[in-house]
């Protein structure tokens, strides 16, 4: 690993022995890049993007917590994670893997809104075709307290109109570009397109199978294997995933957002989001990601 000290918010860089390249930045714990052994740029992140620690990074890898959206209206959307500054914890690295441990808690970030002592940690773990990133949310407090948590990842598909999802076939989502959002709709389609604005929540995506999402683009086959456990990895609960495009008219209104760069991202974000979740002292939920790529 190297780190980065010439900008305001510094960046650890990981590479593997084959090539593969990951850049983190503290603020937020946000990756911004993954590039694979082969060269595939597989995260995108806006060229307007923020990345003086003055806003929350506009690409990559956020990080969701303790809201998604805003169902408390006094706190930030998606929350505080994304815009403190974490800690970096550890380094490790084999022949095939670099991996680091960063951390923030209610020392570092909390909200008079949400004021409970707790503990964040995030693992990334660089492999050559693939980049694992552990999200766990732990209860340091004595009291139990409700949570939604989220990895926003930004996937680098290169060109939207050739681009297609495969593995939500017989999901049920809410869909918050509907009149409806609170409505569940069943999504029929075995590959989907993107050509609109796309705000949706797929619910419990895990609970009937373990099918991972599959990004068909340009690049190649774009892996997403979202999943989420309680206190141990072994127990697995079910996870949502979110897909969301801004699309045009959305993507202008946002002054981080590369005009044209709807034509360019998909967003595929596993959560624990659909309700809030109750995590009880002394325990800890799990969000993992496995991102990697068939060609
Ligand atoms: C998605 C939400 O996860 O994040 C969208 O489903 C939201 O509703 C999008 O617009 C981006 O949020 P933000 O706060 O980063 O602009």
């Amino acid at each position: 690993m190297s780190v980065d000290e010439s900008g305001p918010t510094r960046i650890l860089k990981l590479k593997t022995a084959g090539g593969a390249e990951c850049e983190i930045y503290l603020f937020g714990a946000t990756v911004t890049k993954f590039k694979t052994a082969s060269g595939k740029d597989l995260i995108w992140l806006s060229s307007t993007a923020k990345l003086d620690g003055s806003k929350a990074i506009r690409g990559g890898i956020p990080l969701v917590f303790p809201q998604f959206g805003q169902p408390i209206k006094e706190m930030a959307q998606h929350g505080f994670a994304r815009n403190n500054l974490w800690e970096f914890k550890s380094e490790k690295s084999s022949d095939t893997c670099v991996s680091v441990c960063l951390s923030l808690d209610n020392t570092v970030a909390t909200h008079e809104a949400w004021a409970f002592p707790y503990k964040l940690e995030f693992d990334i773990v660089l492999e050559d075709f693939k980049l694992t990133t552990t999200y766990r949310v732990i209860n340091t407090g004595p009291e139990p307290f409700k949570f939604q948590s989220l990895q926003h990842t930004y996937l680098n598909v290169t060109d939207i109109s050739a681009t297609s999802v495969v593995g939500l076939q017989n999901e049920r989502f809410l869909d918050k570009a509907s009149a409806d959002p609170s409505a569940l709709n069943l999504d029929v389609r075995a590959q989907a397109d993107i050509k609109e604005f796309t705000d949706r929540v797929y619910v419990n995506v895990n609970a009937r199978n373990n099918t991972p999402i599959v990004v068909k683009c340009p690049t190649g086959d774009i892996v997403v294997h979202g999943s989420a456990y309680f206190n141990d990895p072994a127990n697995v609960i079910p996870s949502d995933t979110v897909m969301w495009n801004p699309w045009a008219e959305k993507a202008k209104g946002m002054g981080d957002f590369d005009d044209d760069g709807y034509n360019k991202m998909l967003c595929i974000e596993p959560g624990l989001i659909a309700d809030f979740h109750v995590l009880p002292p002394a325990s800890e939920m799990g969000l993992v990601q496995v991102l990697s790529l068939v060609v």
